[in-house]
């Protein structure tokens, strides 16, 4: 696994928070007070609860909602609306129904005015990467969820972008299928340099797939926890130390009292912690 304290901060947070007026011109907190630093090439999950600011989050580190106090840095400079160097993987993949495998992977070049034979070759190479070179000329209709989850990967990935926001992106599928994209998804990360921020409610997900996971709690949502994993024996679900991280962390989304939480959390070796209120 990469070391996380020797790499450069890629999106900080300070203070950051998001309300919406709602239709009698309410306010409405849905973050308040996030502080974050995220290093470049690492594995960041935010693990929440439904409805508890985690696709809000996301948005707001891709640029594509604007916060409502606090600043925002991407590679040190204030981040601003629609980097290309940031992806976002969306829970229902959003690829076009009317373009083959080929052309929904792309994509991406085409809007920036790219011709075909400049970027056909690297298409090819990701499709390959990602086990789809025969489906190629298949249409979104004519793949399975699965398949259709890796278009929007590669698809997201063929471009390389220097951070890319997952939101909950296999939770529509089973769970043999589920396990087998993570497996997919840490390969791939392996290889490259890109910063992946996925958003989840899974425990299971968030402890496997982060080396740095945060909490988010509820109402307003802010972080109320943080640890690094940085050990193998979290990469086994059936370790004795994995199950006793996860339900730690179950307790945590859960609300159980500070006392019984951090009973749990005794038998835990090895995991910097950062604990909040
Ligand atoms: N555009 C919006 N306008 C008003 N309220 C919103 C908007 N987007 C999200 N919310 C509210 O913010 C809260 C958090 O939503 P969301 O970030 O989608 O949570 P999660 O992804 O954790 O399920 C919810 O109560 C939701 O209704
Ligand atoms: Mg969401």
């Amino acid at each position: 696994m990469k070391p996380i304290e020797a790499l450069p901060t890629v999106l900080s947070c300070q203070n950051l928070s998001k309300s919406f007026r709602g239709s009698h011109k309410q306010e409405t907190v849905v973050l308040t007070d996030i502080n974050l630093e995220i290093c470049k090439g690492t594995f960041v999950t935010i693990l929440g609860q439904s409805g508890g600011g985690k696709s809000t989050l996301l948005k707001l580190l891709g640029g594509f909602l604007p916060s409502s106090s606090g600043v925002l840095l991407f590679n040190g400079q204030p981040l601003k609306s629609n980097t290309p160097d940031i992806g976002m993987i969306f829970q229902d993949h959003n690829l076009y129904p009317w373009m083959t495998v080929e052309q929904n992977v792309g994509f991406g070049f085409k809007i920036k005015g790219e011709k075909p034979g400049k970027y056909k070759h690297l298409v090819h190479e990701i499709l390959d990467i990602v086990g789809l070179s025969h489906a190629r000329k298949l249409y979104p209709h004519q793949l399975s969820g699965g398949m259709r989850q890796r278009v929007a990967i590669a698809r997201s990935i063929v471009v390389k972008p220097t951070v890319l926001l997952l939101d909950e992106p296999f939770s529509a599928l089973d769970v043999q299928l589920r396990r087998r994209l993570q497996e997919f998804l840490l390969a791939l990360w392996s290889e490259m340099n890109t910063t992946m921020i996925l958003v989840t409610h899974n425990v299971e997900e968030a402890i496997l797939l982060g080396q740095n996971l945060v909490v988010v709690g509820e109402s307003p949502g802010r972080i109320v926890e943080e640890i690094t994993i940085s050990d193998a024996q979290y990469r086994d679900r059936y370790h004795p130390n994995f199950l006793r991280l996860q339900r730690y962390l179950e307790s945590v989304l859960e609300g159980t009292s500070k006392e019984q939480a951090n009973d749990y959390y005794e038998g835990i070796l090895a995991i910097p912690r950062i604990q909040r209120n």
